[in-house]
C-alpha cells in the first residue's frame, strides 16, 4: 500500500466585516466536498480557515459601530459557526489573521524577503482626503479602472476585469469617505520587488507549467506578464512592484523597524493560512502533551509539518483574487525560502435566479442563514452546487426551478427512493436479512462498482458535475432494474419469496454503493444510511466489496424530504416583507401599520435599535407572560408569513376541561410547523384578542429579531429552560 497523501487545504479567508453570504458557502462547500473525498481515499488532510481581520475598511467599520477593531472582528467571528455547522462544512481549525501566529509569520516572511534583497522603500505620492485629514485607504478611493474603464472601482483592484493597480492609477478619483477630490501627498512606502528578474522567471514557470492552476487561469495570468498601463499614461512591460505598506492609523501588523508603518492587509492575509495551520498544530501538541525533547510523529511542530517533502498545499479561491494567489503569494513563499503552493483551485461566481453576480461587498438574493432557518436541508444545496461545479472557473447560476427539479427528481426520485422501495419488504418479510443475488443482479452491481474509479477521478479534478452525472446514470440503471422486476408484484405472488429477497437485496447493495459515491457531498445522509445499513463509515475502497447474503440491515428511516415550492417562495421573499411579518409586527392592526412601526435600524444600538423608554415594575406587571406548550402548528392558507399555533397555557373551560388558545404568529419564514410542535414558549397571555382575516388570535408568542433584518436575518422563538410548565407566569 502506498503512503497516504498529506494535504494542507485552505479556502480564501473572508473579511471579518460581515456575515457569510452564499458566495462563501459555495467555496467552502466545494472545498469541504473535496476534503471529504480525499479523506475517504485515506489522505491525511488539514483543512483550515480564518477571518481576514485587518485593513482600513474594517478599522473604519469598527469605528462606526463604536467598537475597537478587536471587538468588532471578534463579534463577526462569533457568528461563523452556525453557517459552517449548518452546511456540514468541517474545518479542522478556524483562526484569525489578527493573531500572534500571523504576526510572527508575516514579520518573518518579510524579514526573509528583505534579506533576499526583494524589499525596497520609495517615497510615493499618495492620495490624502483634505476634508477628513487622512491618507485615504485604497478602498476609500474610487474611480474609473485604468484597464477596462469600468466606473466606480476601488483603489486597489477592479471587480470587473480583475486588474490590480495603485489608487493613483484610477481615472477621475474621488474620496468615498467625503466625496472630496483627493490631493497627492508624499509618504514613504515599502515595496516587494516583483519586477525583479528572479521573481518574473519563477512566476512565469510556476503559473505556466500546467501544474499549479487551471489552463484558463494560466491564460489569464499570462496577460499580466505582458504590457502594463502606468499612472502617467505610459506603458511598461511585465510585472510591477507591489506596495506592501500602509501608514498609521491602520488595523494591521507593524512592519519591523519601521514605526508607524503597517503591512497592507493583502500581505498578511494569505500568511493567515499558515497561521491557522500553526495554531491547529500547536493546539494538537498541547493536547497530545508533547515533550519538546521527544519528537512525536503524530504531533509535529508547524516547521516539521511544512518540511515534509510529500506535503501538498492546496488553496481554493474565487476568480476575483487570482492575482494575489498566483503572483504575490507564491513569490512571497518562494523567496522567503518556504514551500510554495501545489495547487490554486479557482472557481467562478454564483448568480441567483439569473440575477446579479455575487461580489464580496454586495448583498445577495439567497441568504444562507435564512435558508437554514427555514428548515431547508443543507444537503440539497450541497448536492445542487456539486451538480453545477465542474472544476473550471466558470460562473454558475442558482435557479429555483432547476434546484427543485434536481433535488426532487434526481436526488430523491432516483437515489433515495431506491432504499425506500426495497427496505420495507426486507425488514417485514425477511427480518432485514439480505439474500443471494442471481447473475443479472451480480452484473448490475459489478457495473456500479466498476465506476468507482471514474467517479473518483471526477472528484479529484473537482468536476463534481461529472461525478453527480455518473452517479445519477447508475441510479437510472438501478431504477430500470426495479421497474423491470417489480418487487411490489413479487410481494403478492405465491412462491416468489426468494426472488423478492434477491431483488430487494440488490436495491440495498446498489443504494450502499451510490451512498458511498455521494458521501463527500451528502455526509449527513451517508451517516443515516450507514446506520440503516448497519455498517461502519464508508471509505472509498469499500466500493470493491458488497454486503453479501446474510448481512442484516436495520429499519429504514425516512432519509430526506422533498423541496417544497413554498420554502423557495419564503427564501426569496424580499427582506422588507419579511420584516413586516415579524412577530411583533404581526400583532399590529395591519401590514401598513406594522411597516410604520418597524424599528429604524441603528448599528450602534444593541440588536440594532435603541432601548425603549424606562418603565417601572408596575408597568411590567401589566404584561402577563405565561409558559405555553405548542400542541399543534400549521401553515395558514393564503399567507406566506403566518403560522397558526394551538397552545396549551394550562387553562380550563367552565366545565373544567382543558382549553387551548389559537394564536397566529408571523414566523413562517423562520420555522417549519413540525419544528415547533411539542415545544414550550412564552405567550403574552393578556393581550386583547384580535380578529384577523384568518380567525381570532388570542395572544402573542415571544420571539427575537434584529432591527436590521437584512444584515442579521432570522426570527428566534423563545423557549424556556426544561422544567417550566404550561401556565407558569414569567416574571
Ligand atoms: O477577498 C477577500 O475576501 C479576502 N479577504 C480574501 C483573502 S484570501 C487570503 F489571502 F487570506
Ligand atoms: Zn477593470
Amino acid at each position: 500500500m502506498s503512503a497516504p497523501r498529506k494535504i494542507f487545504v485552505t479556502t480564501a479567508l473572508p473579511y471579518a466585516n460581515g456575515p457569510f453570504h452564499i458566495g462563501h458557502m459555495l467555496e467552502y462547500i466545494q472545498a469541504d466536498t473535496w476534503v471529504r473525498f480525499q479523506r475517504m481515499q485515506g489522505a491525511q488532510v488539514n483543512f483550515v480557515g480564518a477571518d481576514d481581520a485587518h485593513g482600513a475598511p474594517i478599522m473604519i467599520a469598527a469605528e462606526k459601530a463604536g467598537k475597537t477593531p478587536e471587538q468588532f472582528v471578534a463579534d463577526i467571528a462569533a457568528g461563523r459557526k452556525q453557517y459552517l455547522d449548518g452546511f456540514h462544512i468541517r474545518f479542522d481549525n478556524w483562526h484569525s489573521t489578527h493573531s500572534p501566529e500571523n504576526t510572527e509569520l508575516a514579520q518573518a516572511i518579510y524579514q526573509d524577503l528583505k534579506a533576499a534583497g526583494l524589499i525596497e522603500t520609495r517615497t510615493i505620492e499618495q492620495f490624502f482626503d483634505p476634508e477628513k485629514n487622512m491618507f485615504l485607504p485604497d478602498r476609500y478611493i474610487k474611480g474609473e479602472c485604468p484597464r477596462c474603464h469600468a466606473k466606480d472601482q476601488y483603489g486597489d483592484n477592479c471587480e470587473v476585469c480583475g486588474a490590480v493597480y495603485a489608487p493613483t492609477d484610477l481615472i477621475e478619483p474621488y474620496s468615498a469617505l467625503s466625496g472630496a477630490k483627493p490631493v497627492l501627498k508624499n509618504s514613504e512606502h515599502f515595496f516587494f520587488k516583483l519586477s525583479d528578474e528572479r521573481c518574473v522567471q519563477f512566476l512565469q514557470e510556476w503559473t505556466q507549467n500546467g501544474v499549479h492552476v487551471q489552463p484558463e487561469v494560466a491564460n489569464k495570468v499570462k496577460e499580466w506578464f505582458g504590457v502594463r498601463d502606468n499612472p502617467d499614461g505610459t506603458k511598461s512591460e511585465g510585472l510591477g512592484d507591489w506596495d506592501i505598506s500602509r501608514d498609521a492609523p491602520y488595523f494591521g501588523i507593524e512592519i519591523p523597524d519601521a514605526p508607524g508603518k503597517y503591512f497592507y492587509v493583502w500581505l498578511d492575509a494569505p500568511v493567515g493560512y499558515l497561521a491557522s495551520l500553526k495554531n491547529l498544530l500547536d493546539k494538537a501538541r498541547i493536547e497530545a502533551d508533547v515533550d519538546e525533547d521527544t519528537p512525536n510523529p503524530t504531533a509535529m511542530t508547524f516547521e516539521q509539518y511544512m518540511a515534509q517533502p510529500e506535503l501538498e498545499q492546496v488553496h481554493f479561491i474565487g476568480k476575483d483574487i487570482v492575482t494575489f494567489h498566483t503572483l504575490f503569494w507564491p513569490a512571497m513563499l518562494k523567496f522567503s525560502g518556504r514551500k510554495t503552493p501545489d495547487k490554486v483551485c479557482v472557481h467562478g461566481f454564483l448568480t441567483v435566479n439569473n440575477g446579479e453576480k455575487m461580489s464580496k461587498s454586495r448583498g445577495t438574493g439567497l441568504d444562507p442563514l435564512k435558508y437554514l432557518q427555514l428548515g431547508m436541508n443543507p444537503e440539497w444545496l450541497r448536492y445542487y452546487l456539486a451538480a453545477k461545479l465542474n472544476g473550471r472557473n466558470e460562473d454558475i447560476d442558482f435557479n429555483r426551478d432547476d434546484f427543485m427539479a434536481r433535488v426532487n427528481s434526481d436526488l430523491i426520485g432516483k437515489f433515495v427512493n431506491i432504499a425506500s422501495r426495497a427496505a420495507g419488504f426486507l425488514s417485514k418479510r425477511f427480518g432485514g436479512q439480505l439474500g443471494a443475488a442471481g447473475a443479472a443482479e451480480q452484473a448490475l452491481l459489478a457495473a456500479l462498482q466498476a465506476q468507482a474509479g471514474t467517479v473518483a477521478e471526477a472528484y479529484e479534478k473537482r468536476d463534481t458535475a461529472r461525478a453527480m452525472r455518473e452517479v445519477m446514470l447508475l441510479a437510472d440503471r438501478v431504477n430500470e432494474y426495479v421497474d423491470a422486476n417489480k418487487p411490489w408484484e413479487l410481494a403478492k405472488q405465491q412462491g416468489a419469496d426468494a426472488r423478492l429477497q434477491a431483488v430487494c437485496s440488490t436495491c440495498v447493495e446498489a443504494f450502499r454503493l451510490l451512498a458511498l459515491y455521494l458521501k463527500p457531498v451528502l455526509p449527513a445522509l451517508a451517516v443515516q444510511a450507514e446506520s440503516f445499513l448497519q455498517i461502519e463509515p464508508l471509505q472509498w475502497h469499500d466500493a470493491a466489496r458488497l454486503l453479501g447474503a446474510g448481512h442484516v440491515i436495520g429499519d429504514y428511516q425516512h432519509l430526506m424530504q422533498r423541496v417544497d415550492a413554498k420554502q423557495l417562495d419564503a427564501l426569496f421573499e424580499p427582506p422588507a416583507e419579511a420584516a413586516a411579518a415579524a412577530p411583533a409586527a404581526a400583532a399590529k392592526k395591519d401590514a401598513k401599520a406594522a411597516k410604520k412601526a418597524a424599528p429604524v435600524a441603528d448599528p450602534n444600538a444593541p440588536g440594532g435599535e435603541p432601548l425603549a423608554e424606562t418603565i417601572g415594575i408596575d408597568d411590567f406587571a401589566k404584561v402577563d407572560l405565561r409558559i405555553a406548550r405548542i400542541l399543534a402548528c400549521e401553515a395558514v392558507e393564503g399567507s406566506t408569513k403566518l403560522l397558526r399555533l394551538t397552545l396549551d397555557v394550562g387553562e380550563k373551560d367552565e366545565a373544567g376541561q382543558p382549553k387551548t388558545r389559537n394564536v397566529f404568529s408571523g414566523i413562517a419564514s423562520a420555522y417549519q410547523p413540525e419544528q415547533l410542535v411539542g415545544k414550550l414558549t412564552v405567550l403574552v397571555g393578556n393581550l386583547a384578542p384580535r380578529k384577523m382575516k384568518f380567525g381570532l388570535s388570542e395572544g402573542m408568542v415571544l420571539a427575537a429579531s434584529h432591527a436590521d433584518e437584512a444584515a442579521h436575518p432570522g426570527i428566534f422563538v423563545l423557549e424556556p429552560f426544561p422544567g417550566a410548565l404550561p401556565g407558569m407566569r414569567v416574571r
